[in-house]
């Protein structure tokens, strides 16, 4: 997948790209992130990027002309993806729209500063508007971070095997049951036995009832669209009536 983020301050994502699973799958090949500057697409003498807001109001709004300008550079004929601007008013970002994304073959991601972009930008060159939750960031770089990272790692290949991305939260529906490593008992806490069994189907059926549990505490309106068969809704059943729901 090639990606390519525009944005007026590029060294801000350099660090992220260069450290540990991402630098990897970049050197393997597998994603390709090339990050372009606005600044040098200004056609104005000073290469000013932004100005104050028609109409009046605090805060600079980022010129039309350089963005445009630079995704069309970036997008020719040739391009065949979306072309993302990162936005508090945009759809929520979830693992279901990395899924999506990490099907396409490039994505252009625009990240804004200051008060934003000049809407006549976004409708001329942005396919949709993404956001990484309901805050406000001071731009749109680490929500780029935050769309590369989710999409690079379901990649095939950017995880090795023993990274699979399978069981993890949001993968199943579920939220993800704990996990233990090394050693078996840590300040007077011990691994729970069935762990150590070594009964594959047991360990599978204890993962299922933590992630289970784990969802209904904390996130129960991810249940609604989980398929259940017959032990999950017993042992859901056992579960609210803990809980006196039943
Ligand atoms: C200070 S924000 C602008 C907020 C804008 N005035 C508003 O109220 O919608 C500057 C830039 O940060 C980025 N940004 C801020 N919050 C974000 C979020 N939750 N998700 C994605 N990008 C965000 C956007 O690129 C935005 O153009």
């Amino acid at each position: 997948m090639r990606i390519k983020v525009l944005t007026i301050f590029p060294e801000m994502l350099r660090p992220m790209l260069e450290a540990s699973i991402l630098k990897r799958a970049i050197d393997a090949g597998l994603i390709e992130v090339e990050l372009v500057d606005i600044r040098p697409f200004s056609e104005l003498k000073h290469k000013n990027t932004d100005d104050y807001p028609f109409g009046g109001g605090p805060g600079m709004v980022m010129l039309a002309q350089p963005i445009v300008d630079a995704v069309e550079s970036c997008t020719g004929e040739a391009f065949r993806g979306k072309r993302l601007y990162l936005s508090p008013r945009g759809r929520t970002f979830t693992q279901k729209m990395a899924e999506e994304l990490s099907k396409e073959d490039e994505l252009l991601l625009l990240c804004g500063h200051y008060e934003g972009v000049d809407q006549r930008a976004i409708d001329l060159v942005i396919d949709e508007e993404v956001s990484i939750g309901d805050y406000v960031l001071t731009g749109g770089e680490l929500g780029a971070l935050v769309i590369i990272d989710a999409v690079a790692r379901l990649i095939p290949g950017v995880l090795g095997s023993d990274e699979s991305s399978e069981d993890e939260s949001f993968s199943s529906g579920l939220l993800e049951y704990p996990q233990y490593t090394r050693p078996r008992e840590y300040r007077g806490l011990a691994v729970p036995d069935i762990l150590l069994s070594g009964d594959h189907a047991k360990i599978a059926r204890w993962r299922r009832d933590r992630a289970l549990e784990l969802t209904y505490q904390r996130r129960p309106e991810l249940l609604e669209n989980i398929e259940m068969d017959k032990k999950d809704r017993i042992f859901m059943q056992a579960l609210r009536e803990r809980h006196g729901e039943a």
